[in-house]
């Protein structure tokens, strides 16, 4: 009998932060139940951080993937150093972590492949890796294989960030003094205001840490073979039609796991997950505003101040995620002080939540986001109408698609701007206004569009088979 040929084996690195480990853990998962051997590379830290959020839960404790394995899916599991030590606090000292990333973590990938391309088992047929990295096409290279960027925030960013030479050219970004007026010569994109820009693109000057990350990365992401993307054709079809001109693009979202894939759960959080399940059930359909700004991004006091102070005037619920560090000074009580008692039973705060499990509960009703890629999927994927705030980096432009372009949420402005009674007017809006039920309209149409992109014939799926088809076919 023949013997079969040895099956395709993808090296997967995200970024180690939560808004990438999620999205990648999903596109392991999906990439082993087509057949792909996975080796999923992890930070020890992120390893450490994430089996002691497990822990808590369970009193067993095995990797991520342990449930895909026993499920059959051949995913490996592997663990480097990202150049820090695992106590290190990486939150409070985000540009050595950086630094570490951008200067020391590639030493140990290259070990790592080097000792995966020795090891008995199927040769490595491609390199995925996050298109934050600034080493993936070099490394790629030097093995001979391909590079397949993963790309985690919308086309739109990606397209910004790819073209960054054309805003450099025309005066929008790194010029003394950047241009004022729209975006309108970027392929595929249409109009953008330059306070849509993502923050790093707003600023004039260009010699920090996360610029270099930028120009090098992106440098990498032209070299890359196959770029794969966090989003749905249906919400961007002209850019991702003007990324393909350029690249083989696939557009392979959303990549959650709610739903996705039944009988495995990954356990992918990093933080200790509090149950609200009985507190949501305790309140009526629709009526709870849910509010998180992301894994990472930081909030002033007097902003967060004003922000409670507007929800507590206004009629709704709430349930606040409220990360011990969202204020970035040794600020232990960021909220006004008696904010909780005077809510009278209307809201709780968590330190962390399965933010799926909530967006899922029939009392949400609204979600007070700072607009993270991931934030805005789940949201749409949940039918559940945003109140938008953001802080850093894609969230600016991610605002312009959920406010302008979708309008499946609404805008609550600059915050230095606005009054706590604007607060409250823009949540009240949301939970039961006429701006609030338009979304709701328009955001059951967007969630329709992600359901159907991830179905057996849908958009995503089409792209992700035709992705798996084109790696197949490719030959370095
Ligand atoms: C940043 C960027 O803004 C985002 O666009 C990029 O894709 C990742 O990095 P981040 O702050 O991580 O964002 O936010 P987001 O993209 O929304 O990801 C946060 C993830 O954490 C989501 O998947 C969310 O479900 C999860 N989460 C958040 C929880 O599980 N529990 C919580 O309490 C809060």
């Amino acid at each position: 009998m023949a013997e079969l040929p040895p099956k395709p084996h993808a090296v997967l690195i995200p970024v180690p932060l939560q808004g990438h480990i999620n999205p990648a853990a999903c596109l392991a998962i999906k990439l082993a139940a087509r057949g792909f051997a996975i080796t999923y590379v992890n930070t020890e830290a992120v390893h450490h951080q994430s089996s002691r959020a497990r822990r808590s839960a369970s009193s067993i404790d095995h990797d991520i993937f342990a449930d895909a394995r026993a499920s059959g899916l051949d995913i490996r599991y592997e663990l480097i150093s990202d150049g820090l030590p695992i106590s290190f606090d990486r939150a409070a000292n985000p540009i050595q972590f950086l630094h570490s990333l951008l200067y020391v973590f590639s030493a140990h990938v290259e070990e790592l492949m080097r000792k995966l391309t020795r090891a008995a088992g199927p040769p490595i047929t491609c390199l995925i890796a996050d298109t934050f990295f600034v080493w993936p096409d070099t490394i790629a290279n030097k093995f001979g294989i391909p590079y397949v960027s993963f790309w985690t925030e919308p086309a739109v960013v990606f397209a910004l960030y790819y073209h960054i030479d054309l805003l450099i050219k025309n005066g929008h970004f790194a010029s003394r003094e950047n241009r004022k007026d729209a975006i309108t010569y970027i392929p595929g994109v249409p109009a953008v205001e330059p306070t849509d820009l993502m923050s790093y693109l707003q600023e004039t000057d260009t010699t920090s840490l996360l610029h270099q990350i930028i120009f090098k990365a992106f440098e990498e992401a032209k070299g890359a073979d196959f770029v794969l993307c966090n989003s749905v054709q249906e919400l961007e079809p002209e850019i991702i039609s003007a990324m393909q001109q350029e690249k083989p693009f696939y557009a392979v979202g959303p990549l959650i796991q709610a739903g996705l894939f039944p009988g495995i759960s990954v356990r992918t959080t990093l933080q200790v997950e509090s149950d609200c399940s009985q507190w949501l059930d305790s309140k009526p359909a629709g009526s709870v505003l849910y509010v998180s700004f992301g894994s990472f991004a930081n909030v002033s006091k007097r902003d967060l101040g004003e922000i409670a102070y507007g929800i507590l005037h206004s009629k709704a619920n709430f349930m606040w995620v409220l990360r011990p560090d969202i204020v970035s000074s040794d600020e232990h009580k960021p909220l006004p002080q008696g904010f909780l008692e005077e809510s009278h039973g209307r809201g709780i705060l968590v330190p962390w939540c399965c933010q799926m499990e909530v967006l899922s509960h029939p009392s949400v009703g609204g979600f007070l986001t700072h607009c993270g890629w991931n934030s805005v999927l789940e949201s749409i994927r949940c039918g559940v109408p945003m109140l938008c705030f953001p802080l850093q980096t894609d969230q600016f432009t991610n605002r312009k698609l959920v406010v302008r372009d979708w309008k499946v949420g609404i805008d609550l402005g600059r915050i230095e701007e606005v009054s706590r009674e604007e607060v409250s007017k823009r949540v009240d809006s949301l939970m039961g206004g006429e701006e609030g039920n338009e979304a709701k309209k328009m955001i059951e149409e967007a969630r329709r569009a992600l359901e159907s992109a991830v179905a057996a014939d849908g958009s995503s799926q089409k792209n992700f088979d035709q992705f798996v088809e084109d790696l197949m076919g490719y030959r370095s």
